[in-house]
């Protein structure tokens, strides 16, 4: 079995460029960034050095870059700390029905202190309507959080001209920044936001390490408090090893080129499996504004952890899950609107800079295999004996422990 990894939105493999940043760090710089000592020094010019390469990726300033644990925090750190710091403004935020859970969950959980959230509705293509965040402010409005890449079918949201409406209003605006750092331009002036979510297991650094983006002036209550570490916004010593893979990544990822020949790759996969499969496969997602990487498709009438399982040694993700035995949607694409017999064979393949056009080849070769010994799209779905929405229910005991079930895709 060869193995073949095609799902760079969960992670990514740590670059080697980021591995050899980190190793002076590793090996000898061990001081406190805070101690003014020989040992801090350099601990402290790392970070510093860091946090220049994120800024310069983001274009903004140093001191507007701070590092968090990952994109879970930075998105935690951007509602909440907002929240706390004008809910005498207001209690109103706007968000959209397909954030990653990091948002939802807080936005439920600031439900519970008070907060009044508005979820977007999404369109088919998983789009937010400008209009509709406009439709949505109201005089108690504080906050609108938008992702500006989905992580499941990669749509790109129209993060600038939400911003126009945003700045009109006076409301700011965070977005989840998550999926698309490294995979497309993430300019803060080009997209016009106040703040931004990074997280460096999704572009090349290691897990655990990631970044808030906030403009200065802007309102923030640290979530950990104590000294001032971070100017006052994050407290902790910081891990000037970890900022050091951050800023080695974010380096990386100012050249977009290696990018495109992704985007070549994964549009040709895209035509390989229309070639064969014709109206026995639908893309899931938006046909331009998408992620050069992301290949969200479905197999009507399928359960796409089926699928997978089948396909040896390739590492996706599948946007339906499997509970009590029967088969939902992932919120995302329910969202969307994509009809269950659909949706419940989707699979997400989501390509990355090592990822070769020999590896695609031989996902078509099997999937066109597997259709060949039992045709992919039967004619009727299964039916579940209790009242399944979807009508489809997953094959016993083949997807277990092979293929991660969850209702989110990380
Ligand atoms: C869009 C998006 N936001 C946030 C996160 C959370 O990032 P982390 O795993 O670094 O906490 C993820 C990871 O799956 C993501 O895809």
């Amino acid at each position: 079995m060869r193995e073949i990894y095609l799902d760079y939105n969960a992670s990514t493999p740590i670059d080697p460029a980021v591995t050899d940043a980190m190793r002076p760090l590793l090996q000898s710089t061990f001081g406190n960034p805070s101690s003014t000592h020989w040992a801090g020094t350099p601990a402290k010019a790392a970070l510093d050095s860091a946090r220049g390469e994120v800024a310069g990726l983001l274009g903004c300033d140093p001191d507007e870059v701070v590092f968090t644990s990952g994109g879970s925090e930075a998105n935690n750190l951007a509602l909440k700390g907002v929240f706390f710091a004008l809910r005498d403004k207001g209690n109103h935020i706007v968000t959209s029905a397909i954030e990653h859970p990091a948002t939802i969950t807080t936005c439920k959980f600031l439900e519970r202190l008070g907060a009044e959230v508005t979820y977007l509705p999404v369109d088919h293509y998983g789009r937010v309507n400008p209009d509709h965040v406009c439709g949505a402010i109201t005089p108690k409005t504080i906050l609108i959080s938008i992702m500006h890449a989905n992580n499941e079918v990669g749509t790109i949201e129209p993060i600038a001209e939400i911003s126009r409406i945003a700045r009109r209003h006076g409301v700011l605006l965070h977005t989840d920044a998550a999926q698309s750092v490294g995979k497309i331009a993430t300019n803060v002036n080009a997209l016009g936001v106040d703040l931004l979510s990074m997280a460096g297991h999704k572009f090349y650094a290691p897990k655990g390490v990631g970044a808030l983006y906030v403009r200065r002036g802007t309102p923030l209550e640290p979530l950990i408090h104590g000294a001032d570490h971070e100017s006052g916004r994050r407290a902790g010593t910081e891990s000037a090893l970890l900022a050091v893979a951050l800023g080695a990544a974010c380096k990386l990822a100012r050249d977009l080129a290696p990018m495109e020949r992704v985007r070549e790759l994964r549009d040709d996969f895209w035509r390989a499996l229309q070639h064969h499969f014709e109206h026995r496969v639908v893309l899931n997602g938006h046909p331009e504004h998408r992620l050069p990487n992301t290949l969200n498709v479905a197999f009507p009438r399928n359960v796409g952890a089926d699928i997978l399982a089948r396909l040896d040694g390739v590492a996706a993700s599948t946007g339906s899950a499997c509970h009590s035995g029967r088969v939902e949607l992932s919120p995302v694409l329910r969202a969307m609107g994509i009809a269950p017999e659909v949706g419940m064979g989707a699979i997400r393949f989501s390509l990355g800079r090592s990822t070769t056009r020999a590896e695609i080849d031989r996902v078509v070769e099997q999937l066109i295999e597997l259709h060949s010994t039992e045709p992919l799209s039967k004619a009727e779905p299964r039916r579940s004996r209790r009242a399944d929405p979807s009508g489809v229910r997953p094959r016993r005991g083949r997807t277990r422990g092979r293929h991660r079930l969850s209702s989110h895709l990380p």
